[in-house]
């Protein structure tokens, strides 16, 4: 695909922060006033110059996740949110192009609601632990071993995977799918793959009988109850919330457990004077912008695919128009049947 015109041809060095540059993007380091410093700024004007022009020229959306850092959250991103939002938002986007600053299942996500429209991933690279825990024929197996047991499957999957479920759920929605689709098909079990943590959370609020699969995310596996016992200890009047991939213990400690919108609206509507957030760290910062009357104590793991999404990469993806995501097309009919099973329960 040709270049746009008067775009630089390569962005191997980083674009200059000049006062023309200063003048364009005077819109946006307003509104990040309270995510980027003014010595920050001249770091990163220049990538954000050169990707709301490219934007603009490709007819693009960004799409960001929660967990991206500060500097894509809150300078290029059109649409930020959770698994669930994204994939909303993936349905309802007018563009020719969506950008997806997330790891990769999110943009297989976008694409399998999307076929028509270019799919990007700034770096094919951003995975994940738990979509990479489990393949098409780990559930086939399931099946073979749990027979008429529906298969409810986590969105932090592969298509294939997707494919082979009767619906997909986000941590947002976990519970609330699990019944729909065992009062569907008439059973008091259902298999819900692949985190084991999600799962056994899950099975704590349920009636249904949860079968599960040993996926985990690498991310929030690595917390403890004990850790939290003592940032509880030292932070008494904290809101201390936990995402549910982390484990049951961690969760039980906690004060409130969601995906991560969920976390960003107990933020918004409790307006705690102090919270601790178990998960990803750049969610803190991108929160702490937003609520800055909220004093976030970090605890911090980051992921490091989420943290391949840079910048400079998001300005090539949409220069080179590189990383295009495809998924096979029979593949994604069945993939979408089970994402829309679940966009249709909640
Ligand atoms: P959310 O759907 O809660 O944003 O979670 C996605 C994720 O990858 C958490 O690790
Ligand atoms: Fe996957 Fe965990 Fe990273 Fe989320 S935080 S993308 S579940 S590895």
């Amino acid at each position: 695909m040709a270049y746009p015109e008067g775009m630089p041809a390569a962005t191997a060095d980083a674009p200059e922060y000049t006062a023309e540059v200063a003048r364009r993007t005077a819109h946006v380091f307003k509104g990040a006033k309270n995510a980027i410093s003014d010595r920050e700024w001249p770091f990163i004007a220049g990538d954000v110059d050169t990707i709301l022009r490219l934007k603009a020229a490709r007819n693009a959306v960004v799409l960001a996740h929660n967990y991206q850092t500060r500097d894509i959250y809150h300078c290029i991103s059109d649409i930020t949110g959770d698994s669930l939002a994204l994939a909303r938002a993936a349905t309802q986007v007018e563009a020719d192009v969506i950008v997806v600053c997330g790891v990769h299942f999110m943009a297989e996500t976008a694409k399998i609601l999307n076929p028509e429209k270019t799919v990007l991933i700034p770096d094919p690279e951003a995975g994940c632990s738990l979509a990479e825990s489990i393949t098409a024929a780990d559930v086939r197996a399931l099946r073979a071993k749990h027979p008429g047991i529906p298969v409810v499957t986590y969105v932090n999957t592969s298509a294939e995977v997707k494919a082979e479920s009767d619906a997909c759920c986000t941590s947002a929605n976990a519970r609330q799918v699990v019944e729909a689709i065992a009062a569907k098909h008439g059973t008091d079990d259902c298999i819900l793959i692949p985190d084991e943590y999600l799962a056994k959370n899950v099975a704590a609020e349920t009636h249904v009988g949860i079968i599960t699969f040993p996926g985990r995310c690498e991310v929030h596996e690595r917390f403890t109850a004990d850790q939290v016992r003592r940032v509880r200890q030292a932070h008494p009047i904290a809101a201390i919330i936990a995402h549910p991939e982390c484990p049951p213990e961690v969760i039980e400690e906690a004060d409130f457990s969601g995906s991560t919108q969920g976390m960003a609206t107990y933020i918004e509507t409790k307006k705690p004077e102090e919270a601790v957030l178990i998960t990803e760290c750049s969610m803190s910062s991108n929160l702490a912008a937003e609520h800055p009357d909220t004093n976030f104590v970090r605890s911090c793991h980051l992921c490091p695919h989420m943290q391949k999404i840079t910048l400079e990469k998001v300005s090539n993806s949409l220069l080179t128009m590189g990383h295009e995501v495809t998924v096979d097309e029979a593949v994604a009919e069945r993939a979408r049947a089970a994402i829309q099973e679940m966009l249709d329960i909640v």
